[in-house]
């Protein structure tokens, strides 16, 4: 009787109160999607940056790499900061972008897994890092599970996305410890020039900060001069530039990222000893999937083209909607595969795609869930689908409007 009474109670196992302020709506909105895909209903998801769910698949060359590494027995732990193969090959992509004094190249799962070790080696909690606003929400969720705090910087929609350098300066405080600069952007498609990147730079050495240079997207520029690696232009800030398979290479599910850290060796020494304890006690990353760094870096490039050459003409597409359809105004995305588009609207930017997504089964991110400025409101749309799948969603979301109250 007692056991069966005990049982009755049902004690709820708390989520940890760091937990609070992590959000990842870019996953939390596709609950809802699921819901009415299990109804019938065709979804038309420009919600998720991940191009195999499209007319993108993993180029062969790779496939082949990463099985005949696991033929060759590769599939025991890989050392702890990843294969000597891929390591040189990392190297010697960063020295091709003009990377100098370089201290460190390591192998992670993704550059998810990259963010989460080199900010864990690098703040204490009630520190702060200076993140991007709108941001990719993977540095606030890290900094959340730290107690550090995040910073958030401006980025200015009327300068083209560019970050607004007057508030990055305010915004350093004697707790500050690094900025991030992601570059291409996600969410907002922008390409920073090279004088933003100077002037980053610069701010970073005065006041003695790392630069988290996210450059994910590098190889995936839709308009003008090839990319500017940030660490390029400043070889003595501690940097470090983040990379990986998952978006140009097409091979996200993989989880292989990596890292590269340079800056003046003396300065660099002890977070660079702090990043490789970290990396030992993980024991390492995926190891198959390490073999397909080099012929991804260093094999043919036929693959990058053709998806550059698919993401222009769905970035032109995009916009060409998005400027003729009343209550949205956007800034043509020049870099990776997002539009980060305004919404002339009442009510909030959640309930626009919560709606849209019912109304119309097309699938959008909200704003607010890239912490984006207060008092506006936006949505972020991948353009990874097929041009006839785009402009089915943006009807859909012309046709809404339209509807909308006022
Ligand atoms: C800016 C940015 N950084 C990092 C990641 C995660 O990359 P990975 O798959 O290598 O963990 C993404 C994924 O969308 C991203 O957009």
């Amino acid at each position: 009787m007692a056991l069966a009474h005990e049982a009755s109670r049902v004690r709820e196992i708390l989520a940890a109160a760091r937990l609070e302020h992590v959000r990842y709506a870019i996953r939390d909105i596709a609950v809802l999607a699921e819901q009415l895909a299990r109804e019938g209903k065709e979804v038309l998801p420009l919600n998720i940056g991940d191009p195999l769910k499209f007319d993108f698949r993993t180029p062969p060359h790779l496939i082949e790499a990463v099985v005949k590494a696991m033929r060759d027995g590769k599939d025991g732990y890989a050392p702890s900061g990843g294969v000597d193969e891929a390591l040189e090959a990392v190297r010697a992509e960063a020295e091709r972008k003009g990377i100098r004094n370089i201290q460190s190249v390591f192998v992670t799962q993704g550059v998810s897994e990259a963010v989460d070790l080199c900010l864990t080696a690098l703040v204490n909690p009630g520190e702060n890092i200076l993140t991007p606003c709108p941001e990719y929400p993977l540095y606030s969720a890290v900094l959340a599970k730290l107690g550090a705090e995040p910073n958030a910087y401006a980025l200015d929609e009327a300068s083209g996305w560019e970050p607004d350098l007057d508030d990055l300066a305010r915004k350093i405080n004697s707790r500050t410890r690094a900025v991030v600069v992601i570059n291409p952007n996600n969410p907002t498609g922008a390409v920073y020039s090279r004088k933003t990147l100077e002037a980053i730079a610069g701010l970073a050495r005065r006041h003695g900060l790392v630069i988290f240079a996210d450059e994910i997207y590098d190889k995936l520029i839709l308009d003008g001069e090839p990319h500017v690696s940030i660490a390029a232009l400043a070889p003595d800030v501690p940097t470090v530039t983040f990379n990986g398979l998952s978006k140009a290479y097409l091979a996200p599910g993989w989880r292989v990222g990596w890292a590269v850290v340079s800056g003046d060796a003396a300065a660099v020494k002890p977070y660079v000893e702090g990043i490789h304890k970290l990396l030992r006690s993980r024991l390492s990353a995926n190891h198959p999937e390490q073999y397909a760094v080099r012929p991804a870096l260093e094999g043919p490039q036929d693959h990058v083209s053709e998806v550059v050459r698919k993401l222009r003409s769905r970035r032109d597409l995009t916009v060409k909607y998005l400027n003729r359809t009343p209550r949205l105004s956007s800034v043509a995305p020049r870099g990776a595969f997002y539009a980060f588009p305004r919404l002339d609207i009442s009510g909030t930017d959640e309930e626009f795609v919560r709606r849209l997504l019912i109304a119309k089964h097309v699938l959008v991110v909200h704003g607010s869930g890239f912490g984006q400025a207060p008092g506006t409101r936006h949505f972020r749309i991948v353009f990874l689908p097929d041009e006839a799948t785009l402009a089915r969603a943006y009807n859909g979301i012309a046709e809404f409007l339209k509807g909308w109250e006022q």
